[in-house]
């Protein structure tokens, strides 16, 4: 039996990959802190199913100070989810939260590994280290320009993977996600706050005028990336991870106006600093190394999203 330490184990997509590995045979070492960056009681539902699993425990340790060393001994596989996520919140003084858990608590996950051997470390990165991507879509080898504090440190903790990789051997591989949804989304993302506002009957706030467009990427793909990366990825590579369903802000509330069945009422409001006007990935590297094939097109993926929202919000 294969053994994966997944950190963030408790956050929205460390918590479905924890349940993918389970229900593949494996045994889950997740490590997750509970942050406070967003109400911990999500963190908490979002493990309650994995609590029974006698191949899934859960140690509440911070990578920033736990003993790394324990954490990864016999593991075969690491997937690096934990992180200080959220562009908006990164600016100023909460720049310190976002360089010590995603820059150095990664560097010190990245050191102990070299102890242990494992066949693969999977880093989670993100999108945003392209910035306002002057080529679309955006291959892994278009240039970085993150233009949040955030982006910056997602990819100080690629350039490290890929160090630890070069110098090392370490076999790291680092996938950035465009825009994950579905459920058990983040409080703080935007599909997350839409719906809490359709169901509250408030208006959705849109940022700018609602013609950004993203790469949405439904949570199950994201998982299925993650797992392939740990299989096969190349090791010192670096993946998009993309839905190819990419869309406007206004043609997303069209659709949750259909899946919800209530009223969108729709409020503008000033572009945010660091949020780019476009994000799209090229999905081919992936493809062709991975053999990744996003499955869920956006209309399926918010209507899973609308039914577990309900449930949240007991509508
Ligand atoms: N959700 C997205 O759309 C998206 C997009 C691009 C990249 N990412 C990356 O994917 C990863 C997972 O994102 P998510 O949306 O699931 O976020 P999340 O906040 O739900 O999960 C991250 C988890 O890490 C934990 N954590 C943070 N610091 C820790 C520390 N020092 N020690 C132990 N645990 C710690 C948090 O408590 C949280 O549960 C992150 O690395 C994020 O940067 C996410």
């Amino acid at each position: 039996m294969k053994t994966a330490l997944v950190t963030g184990a408790a956050g929205f997509i460390g918590s479905h990959l924890s349940e993918r590995l389970i229900a593949d045979g494996w045994r889950v070492r997740g490590v997750d802190c509970f942050t406070d960056y967003y109400d911990t009681t999500l963190k908490e539902r979002n493990v309650r199913g994995l609590a029974s699993e006698s191949r899934f425990s859960l140690d509440r340790l911070d990578l920033r100070t736990a003993d790394l060393g324990a954490l990864v001994s016999g593991v075969d596989v690491i997937w690096h989810l934990a992180a200080q996520a959220g562009v908006r919140a990164s600016w100023g003084a909460e720049f310190e939260t976002y360089t010590t858990i995603n820059i150095q608590a990664t560097q010190k996950l990245l050191e102990a590994a070299l102890e242990t051997n494992p066949t693969r470390f999977v880093y989670a990165s993100s999108s945003s280290v392209y910035g306002e991507a002057p080529e679309f879509p955006a291959a892994e080898d278009s240039p970085t320009n993150p233009i949040s504090p955030y982006g910056v440190t997602k990819l100080a903790g690629e350039h490290l993977a890929r160090l630890y990789e070069k110098s090392y051997g370490l076999p790291t591989v680092s996938l950035r996600y465009f825009t994950v949804y579905g459920p058990r989304q983040r409080p703080d993302m935007g599909f997350h706050r839409f719906y809490r506002a359709i169901y509250g009957g408030e208006p959705v706030t849109v940022y700018g005028d609602g013609r950004q467009t993203r790469d949405f990427t439904f949570i199950a793909d994201v998982t299925e990336a993650n797992y392939l990366a740990g299989m096969q990825g190349r090791p010192g590579a670096v993946y998009n991870v993309n839905g190819g369903s990419r869309a406007s802000v206004l043609e997303v509330l069209d659709i949750m106006e259909s899946v919800s069945g209530r009223e969108v009422i729709r409020e503008f409001l000033p572009k945010q600093k660091g949020d780019p006007l476009h994000t799209g990935g090229d999905p081919a590297k992936a493809r062709e190394e991975l053999g990744f094939v996003p499955k869920v097109p956006l209309s399926e993926g918010l209507a899973a999203m609308n039914g577990w929202m309900k449930e949240l919000l007991e509508v």
